[in-house]
């Protein structure tokens, strides 16, 4: 746990000092960031093992996964496809790009595909407003993407 606790503040509780981690929640996300990477997902028994690393709660582990959309409880595709359903996405055109991957992968949005290759969501605002309608494609960002944009972004990835 040392490596866990730079920031160090002693309290009185019960009359005894105790010393408190101010920034252990920061290497939370850290640490489930690293088992996502490495996993895919965040197991239940991972939440717990996390849980009993960082001296927490389970339910407090579970709260931050599910908080961020980059963390999933669920394995996902090897390549995970993302398009930005915010206003300026929408107003762009982003649900009929959201409709060309799930005809050509014969998903709807939120599932994977049989072979494990893929898996489609929606998201938040990936900061790509100016360049709506805005697909993040794993790692990369990509926009403005057309609806002929998705044969070769999928090609790419095959
Ligand atoms: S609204 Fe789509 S990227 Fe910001």
């Amino acid at each position: 746990m040392g490596k866990f606790c730079s920031m160090k503040k002693v309290v009185k509780k019960d009359g005894k000092e105790v010393v408190v981690c101010d920034d252990i929640r920061s290497y939370l996300l850290e640490e489930l960031q690293e088992i996502q990477e490495k996993e895919g997902f965040i197991s239940d028994e991972n939440m717990q093992k996390t849980a009993d690393k960082f001296k927490i709660h389970p339910v407090e582990v579970y709260s931050v996964v599910t908080f961020y959309s980059f963390l999933t409880i669920e394995k996902k595709g090897r390549n995970v496809i993302r398009v930005s359903s915010c206003m300026p996405c929408e107003m762009k055109g982003s649900e009929g790009i959201v409709e060309v991957f799930e005809k050509k992968l014969g998903i709807k949005c939120g599932e994977t595909t049989d072979d494990g290759n893929f898996t489609l969501e929606k998201t938040s605002c990936i900061g790509m407003c100016d360049k709506a309608p805005a697909v993040l494609v794993n790692d990369e960002l990509v926009g403005p993407v057309e609806i002929g944009d998705v044969d070769k972004i999928l090609d790419r990835l095959k």
